[in-house]
């Protein structure tokens, strides 16, 4: 059984082949955690909790028979607000008495096979019977409120799935002031802080910093994730490199504001709380009522950084990606925005279909500006029809003269926007986010709609099935350009306004579900002007995600790269476009770590780079496999290395490898030889090109003869891309 319960010791053990999770219920029924780590057979481990020396300044509870023993010092579960524990805690709840104090305690739990989906949020889920569960349910006797806490392990991964139900049980209402997905309370400080960061067009920089005593912490007040933080976080012991050593990864299931708080204590131990950023957040919750958390994911990894991020790729294309895309081999695809944006007809789309069914390229994306009155960006958002000015004789019609070349149509919408000059605008003003007595601001020209309302949600949704249920639509490009402000709802009382932003979240997430149940043949790629959105929530409904507006291969290394911490390299949206200095060669080389497709006026072409472009084509269907499926490496970071980026894919059965390296700017040691990481050391590699073959043993510890490659003069972006292949 990979989830027990001692009794003896009153201690839950959860174990997956190489990751052990334990808590324990310890006196007065205190929920106290016990590790989190490499697998071990022990089935004791109460002395765990024990972190430091009571003192005079920590507060006990005086029926515990333990000296020792005060919450303000012992690693805990689900920490509350108020109760003796002065860290950052993961709940806290208004009682109808106006006080926040918040004390649960162990009531029952029980074991089960599989996995429980959570109401209204994506979330993880079981495959082939290989997860089990633990609820643990814990009780504050005052308010009646009662934590619901759910533990899922999968069999054949590291990861631990969390999340929280609250239910008031009590006689009164309650407010949630805080409710965190999860905590993780560890044993040491010695350890760093992984995560990303950026902006628009500058997404996903990683940065690494070692712990510090207090609070550190990333969030997004947003409304969405933004790109400015993701909400992924990992803390790598300080001696952990890209292939060595202890890291536990967190990532949370959700596209809203979020929170990853760490606070190192004054015994340097640091405790972790990821979940629903509690500014802004108010949920008020009448007796009977009950609130679900997001879900938190929990990877660790005793074999670096690249461990934690294969496992957070191959786990989430296995268990959460639920499209039916996710597996199935993709279309190559063109996309209209850089090659047209708003300048587009209907002929001038044939034409795109044409040069690319030409070049093997199989679908034709048409990007923003085919419906209502939307030539520019000023207007139109929230009038999903379609604009028979620009594509004469209407959609069908175009759809059918594409299809009639053999290429695929896919489409753009943007269904969270509106702009004040639309029809729909006209109609229903109060759709448009903003609080009351308050002008809303604009962004992009467009506001929010209010995704909180049914309505709302009924008619974008009835305006999209209109147009999708006519038409031979098998791709959606789903953007979302702005960020929310001045929030909250026409029609929410004032003791709901709290619950906006999660509102709007749900509202969104509604949509998505409507639009992909309606239409599960269709690819949806979501979008957030690039990579704003990129998050396991919108992973859960499209398995790819556009990573940012920024196409230049060179920029795109440490976009790439750092999203691959946790999402899988076939889930970054990466196209070839005319937009760069950079080769054609070193723009497909980069495209290909992610989706791949192109972003530019194919009939612009020259003969030249169309020859290019067809072995490009070609070299996409050699090697999607071994990138959908295989195991990425990071060789070389571009973050760290100023020079070089050199990155890998092995496939499972390790015949397989594609390597891949980008000179930025010309180090002294680009001819030096290469260590390759995560090959069969028994095993012999042919180079595909030269015929030279290396042993597994030689490219893992000699390194890749990289001396009689042209490098050229500068560093301009330079490529190369190497396959090997086993005997
Ligand atoms: C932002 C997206 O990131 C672009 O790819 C494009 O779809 C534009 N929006 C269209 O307005």
């Amino acid at each position: 059984m990979p989830i027990t319960f001692d009794e003896q010791h009153r201690i839950f053990k959860l174990d997956t082949p190489s990751f052990t999770y334990a808590l324990m219920i310890y006196q007065e029924n205190y929920l106290t955690h016990l590790y989190c780590g490499a697998r071990i057979p022990d089935t004791d481990l109460s002395y765990l909790i024990y972190r430091g020396r009571f003192s005079s300044l920590s507060p006990y509870n005086t029926k515990v028979d333990d000296p020792f023993f005060s919450a303000d010092i012992t690693p805990m579960e689900y920490p509350t607000n108020g109760a003796g524990d002065f860290r950052i805690a993961a709940l806290s709840v208004r009682n109808a008495n106006g006080d926040a104090v918040t004390d649960i305690r162990y009531v029952s739990h029980k074991i089960y096979d599989g996995k429980p989906a959570l109401p209204g949020l994506p979330a993880t889920f079981d495959r082939d019977g290989k997860a089990q569960t633990l609820e643990i349910e814990a009780l504050d006797t005052v308010t009646g409120v009662k934590a619901v806490l759910l533990y899922t392990i999968f069999e054949d991964y590291p990861v631990l799935a969390r999340s929280v139900r609250l239910e008031n049980t009590g006689n009164a209402p309650v407010v949630l002031e805080r409710a965190y997905s999860a905590c993780l309370d560890l044993p040491t400080m010695d350890m760093d802080m992984v995560h990303f960061y950026g902006r628009w067009n500058k997404e996903n920089t990683t940065v690494r910093h070692p712990l510090q005593h207090g609070i550190q912490s990333i969030q997004s007040k947003r409304g969405m994730t933004g790109p400015n933080h993701n909400p992924f976080l990992a803390l790598a012991k300080s001696s952990a490199t890209e292939e060595t050593g202890e890291v536990w990864g967190m990532n949370l299931v959700y596209s809203g504001n979020f929170a990853f708080d760490v606070e190192v204590d004054t015994q340097g131990c640091p405790r972790v709380l990821m979940g629903i950023n509690p500014t802004d957040f108010r949920w008020h919750l009448e007796p009977g009522e009950s609130f679900q958390s997001p879900e938190a994911v929990l990877v660790y990894s005793n074999t670096g950084l690249g461990g934690m991020s294969r496992t957070f790729h191959h786990f989430y294309l296995d268990h959460l990606c639920r499209s039916q895309w996710t597996k199935k081999k993709r279309p190559l695809l063109i996309n209209s925005w850089e090659a047209a944006f708003f300048d587009f007809d209907d002929d001038k789309l044939v034409e795109f279909a044409k040069e690319a069914k030409e070049l093997g390229i199989e679908m034709l994306v048409m990007d923003d500006g085919w419906f209502g009155d939307r030539n520019d960006d000023h207007r139109a958002l929230g009038d999903w029809y379609v604009n028979e000015k620009k594509l004469k004789g209407g959609l069908s019609h175009l759809i059918e003269r594409v299809n009639a070349l053999g290429v695929k149509f896919g489409i753009w919408y943007e269904p969270e926007m509106i702009n004040p000059d639309s029809d729909l605008y006209r109609a229903h003003p109060d759709w448009a986010i903003r609080a009351k007595g308050r002008e809303h601001s604009i962004s992009r020209y467009q506001c929010v709609l209010d995704m909180t309302r049914q309505d709302v949600r009924d008619n974008i949704f009835q305006q999209m099935y209109d147009v999708i249920s006519k038409n031979n639509i098998e791709y959606i490009k789903w953007d979302c350009n702005r960020h929310i402000t001045e929030a909250a709802s026409a029609v929410l009382p004032p003791e709901h306004q709290g619950e906006f932003f999660h509102r709007y979240v749900l509202g969104v997430y509604d949509l998505m579900d409507r639009i992909t149940t309606a239409f599960p043949h269709i690819l949806l790629e979501n979008c957030s002007s690039g990579g704003g959105r990129f998050d396991p929530g919108m992973l859960y409904f499209s398995p790819q995600i556009w990573a940012s507006d920024n196409t230049d291969p060179i920029e795109r290394l440490t976009i790439q790269f750092g999203a691959s911490l946790c999402y899988p390299i076939p889930s970054l949206g990466a196209h070839v476009s005319a937009n760069s200095r950079a080769s054609l060669k070193t723009r497909a080389a980069v495209a290909m770590c992610g989706t791949f497709g192109y972003e530019l006026d194919p009939r612009k072409l020259t003969e030249e780079e169309r020859d290019i472009v067809r072995k490009q084509v070609a070299d996409y269907h050699k090697y999607y496999d071994l990138i959908h499926y295989g195991d990425f490496y990071r060789i070389t970071s571009p973050t760290e290395n100023p020079f070089l980026c050199d990155w890998q894919f092995v496939s499972q059965d390790k015949k397989e490898v594609l390597f891949t390296r980008v000179v930025m700017r010309h180090p002294e040691n680009m001819y030096l030889p290469l260590c390759l990481p995560g090959l069969d050391p028994e095993k012999f590699y042919t180079d595909e090109e030269t015929g030279k073959v290396y042993s597994g043993a030689l490219l893992m510890h000699g390194g890749l003869d990289l001396s009689s490659y042209d490098f050229g003069e500068n560093g301009d972006g330079t490529s190369i891309v190497k396959y090997f292949v086993a005997k």
